[in-house]
């Protein structure tokens, strides 16, 4: 009897490992969906305030590395929030269009080629020089671009 019970209690267990497991890996599409604008709210924010300082609008110089390398690391973390396949799926606005997970090498290719200019930018701005960093701003400026043409429904 007390065998049964111990494997019953092992089993139920294991079931709920499992399902914590599934849980876990399927997020549910309207947080997935949050989670990767949030995230791409940051890319957004951090290149506008790299602009700004660029144009010389602002005197925060000093920052502008810091804001590039903002812009790499949501670069680095990006892959995995676009990872889940949401095409259709609740119920959250979103301009990601099916493209993304047809094609996720292309995808993740442009957010690596995103994560590199971001990266050259930051050195550039850490070096002080503002007038290569001002064109590495453009070249960074074109991933966005390139990615969304392709990636995002209007
Ligand atoms: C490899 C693809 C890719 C690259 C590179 C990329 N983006 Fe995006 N971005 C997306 C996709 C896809 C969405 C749509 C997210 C959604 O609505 O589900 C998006 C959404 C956004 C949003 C809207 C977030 C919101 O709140 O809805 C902003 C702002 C943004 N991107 C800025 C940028 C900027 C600035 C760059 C370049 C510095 C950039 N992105 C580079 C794919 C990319």
């Amino acid at each position: 009897m007390n065998i049964f019970k111990s494997i019953i209690g092992v089993s139920a267990l294991a079931g709920s490992v499992l399902l914590a497991g599934s849980v876990w890996a399927e997020t549910e599409p309207d947080a997935a969906i949050q989670y990767r604008k949030a995230l791409m709210g940051t890319v957004g924010g951090n290149m506008k305030a790299s602009a700004l300082i660029i144009k010389g609008q602002v005197e925060h110089k000093d920052a502008l590395a810091a804001h590039a390398r903002g812009i790499a690391a949501a670069a680095t973390l990006a892959p995995a929030a676009f990872k889940q396949d949401t095409h259709g799926k609740g119920s959250e606005k979103t301009t990601s269009n099916a493209n993304i997970w047809k094609d996720w090498d292309k995808f993740s290719a442009g957010l690596k080629a995103l994560e590199t200019e971001a990266t050259k930018l930051a050195d550039l701005a850490a070096s002080g020089d503002m007038e290569a960093a001002g064109k590495q701003l453009g070249a960074v400026g074109k991933t966005c671009k390139g990615c969304h043409d392709a990636n995002r429904d209007k």
